[in-house]
């Protein structure tokens, strides 16, 4: 069957990405998405039963055409775009520990760059991408952190920031070379699935009995809103434009607070102190070198925790966006994991 227009989705396999496919799924007839032979696609048929009964999560699952490709397999990825009009660009490696660092240059650069040459090609309609908040320069203090703050390289220079900037890089480019581009520049997510990977195993971590925090402070959003975000923007006139996406700047003591409220456990009650992460991040650097497992908290987390940064989202908002009721999809989100806690 020919469809006017077709959906490609990467990272579906990935809480943003599972929660674009269902969004998308409730509005297409058919979706493609992108897979590969590691990745664990039941995860998103999870994702799907959180908004839905399982008969219609079914119904809805069976609207993805999934095909298999890498992002950083060109061959692989011009299949995948076969019938394509419109691609959500979400596959990206995420993390913060070093030694993931030339990874993530490959998967979030080269594979960005080979997602917008393939796109450009085949001149795809619309093009959004999921940036991130790291690539924004910082200021500290109460001035507000907006779009128009540029990228400083002296400031930024952790990997999955540089990774992340490289990746946006390539947009922009691709946005000169005439492909139309929006990109979503997202504050740290919270979803629902995906319980013990990225900022997510925060609230495994509360629920278990973490005892420290931190009073960092950073702008957090949740996977619904993102990517009912990037559908708006994919439906709209907007091109060559990126927007910050965070509901709510709080610091991880508030966050924390918030998760144990939620999942009716102690919040956590020591202060842990700059001296005290450095610490911890050493330790485990030493534990992860012995066990050859990768690191829980890195130099970098670590420092990120004690960070005082707020982000404005007004640009998005004037734009006819609204976020979510940031506390009901906190509530939302530790229910689900309540009910998963045992599968985990
Ligand atoms: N999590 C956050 O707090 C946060 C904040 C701001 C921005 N972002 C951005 O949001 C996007 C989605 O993040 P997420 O939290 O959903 O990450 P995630 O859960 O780790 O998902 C990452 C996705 O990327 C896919 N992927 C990784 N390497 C790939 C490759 N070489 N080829 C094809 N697919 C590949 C993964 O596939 P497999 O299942 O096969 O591994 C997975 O589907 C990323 O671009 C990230 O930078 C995330």
């Amino acid at each position: 069957m020919y469809f006017r227009t077709m959906d490609l989705v990467t990272g579906g396999t990935g809480l943003v990405g599972s929660h674009v496919l269902y969004q998308l799924a409730l509005k297409k007839e058919r979706i493609v998405a992108i897979y590969r032979s590691t990745s664990n696609r039941d995860n998103v048929l999870r994702v799907f039963n959180y908004f839905t009964d399982a008969q219609t999560a079914q119904a809805l699952y069976t609207k993805i055409i999934w095909r298999v490709a890498d992002i950083t397999t060109v061959p692989e990825l011009d299949n995948a775009f076969e019938g394509v009009t419109h691609v959500y660009h979400c596959a990206a490696v995420v993390s913060f520990d070093s030694s993931d660092y030339h990874l993530m240059r490959k998967v979030n650069i080269e594979g960005t760059a080979n997602m917008v040459n393939i796109a450009l090609s085949k001149n795809i309609k619309k093009f959004v991408h999921i940036s991130s908040i790291a690539t924004i320069e910082k200021k500290a203090g109460s001035d507000q952190i907006t779009e128009n703050n540029e990228w400083n390289n002296e400031k930024n220079n952790y990997g999955y920031a540089i990774s992340k900037y490289g990746a946006e890089m390539e947009v922009w480019r691709a946005g000169q070379e005439g492909l139309n581009i929006a990109i979503v520049n997202p504050g740290v997510i919270f979803g629902s699935g995906f319980w013990q990977q990225g900022p997510n195993a925060l609230i495994d971590k509360v629920y278990r009995g973490f005892k420290f925090y931190t009073k960092g402070v950073t702008g957090f959003v949740t996977a619904n809103d993102v990517a009912r975000a990037m559908l708006l923007l994919m439906d709209s006139a907007v091109t060559n434009e990126r927007y910050i996406l965070v509901n709510k700047n709080q610091s991880f003591q508030e966050m924390m607070h918030l998760f144990a409220k939620n999942l009716h456990t102690k919040a956590p009650r020591f202060h842990a102190k700059p001296w005290l992460t450095a610490i911890i991040w050493r330790l485990d650097a030493v534990k992860s070198f012995l066990t050859k497992k990768p690191t829980v908290i890195s130099k970098h987390s670590a420092k990120v925790s004690h960070n005082k940064y707020c982000y404005d989202s007004s640009k998005i908002k004037q734009f006819g966006f609204k976020f979510s009721d940031f506390e009901t999809e906190i509530k939302t989100i530790c229910t689900n994991y309540l009910n998963d806690k045992n599968k985990i």
